[in-house]
């Protein structure tokens, strides 16, 4: 924890006695709140702004939402030299992808470098919902329904469906079209989950994690996360 004239004086846009002016004058916020009192200390993790403008901070939390396209690895880096979730984000910042998207998946995923909301959204006690749309082979039956709201045993554990909708069946090519949302992150969950009901994955993408949509953003786009977004995902433990 520094003090926050501290942290806007080693941000560079003014001096320290500026900086105290400007808090004096309710000119900074803290996380979206006016902090007008001298003495407040802030960590990593709170986001300063001053006269409207996020502060640049050597040690500033970045948050980006990325619509991941298909044939890109979830990681930092890869020994095989294919492309990376990182590739796409153009910053400077050690940022790394929450959690992981398969090679094949396409859709939702947040990159950061703050490790404790990390944490909060990978930790399967806090539950964070994750929903995806999957074209599956076959056509569902009342038995696989059934099965899915009871829990699919995976590995010796079970995989719960939070909700679960059918958006198309197509008879003719024998494949259906369905939503699928869940709060566990084991890795291919979805696939192995209808792989179990002999109902293999086609074409998977994940179109919202917690209240996050995918709205607008076409494949290989991303967007900042908003200082609300990010209070709200922390308030989601
Ligand atoms: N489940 C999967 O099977 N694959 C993903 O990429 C994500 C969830």
């Amino acid at each position: 924890m520094e003090r926050l004239q501290k942290v806007i004086a080693s941000s560079g846009v003014t001096s320290r006695r500026k900086a105290e002016e400007l808090i004096t004058q309710g000119k900074v916020r803290v996380n979206g709140e006016v902090v007008s009192e001298l003495g407040v200390k802030v960590s990593g993790n709170d986001v300063v702004e001053v006269n409207g403008v996020m502060i640049n901070r050597d040690n500033a939390k970045k948050y980006y939402l990325l619509n991941k396209p298909r044939g890109v690895i979830s990681a930092v880096s890869d020994d095989k030299g294919r492309s990376t979730v990182v590739d796409y984000i153009n910053t400077n910042e050690r940022i790394y992808p929450v959690g992981r998207l398969d090679y094949d998946t396409t859709g939702l995923i947040i990159l950061t470098n703050d490790g404790e909301l990390t944490e909060l959204l990978t930790h399967p006690k806090n539950q964070i919902p994750k929903t995806y749309v999957a074209k599956i082979e076959g056509l569902l039956n009342k038995d696989d329904i059934d099965r899915l709201r009871a829990g699919v045993m995976i590995e010796g554990r079970k995989a719960y469906i939070k909700d679960f909708k059918i958006r198309d069946k197509n008879f003719e090519a024998k494949t259906s079209i369905v939503e699928v949302t869940i709060t566990e992150g084991r890795n291919h969950i979805i696939k192995k989950i209808f792989e179990s009901l002999k109902h293999p994955v086609i074409r998977l993408s994940r179109i919202k994690i917690a209240f996050l949509e995918i709205g607008n953003l076409k494949s290989g786009q991303y967007r900042e996360l908003t200082i609300k977004e990010v209070k709200k995902l922390y308030s989601l433990k």
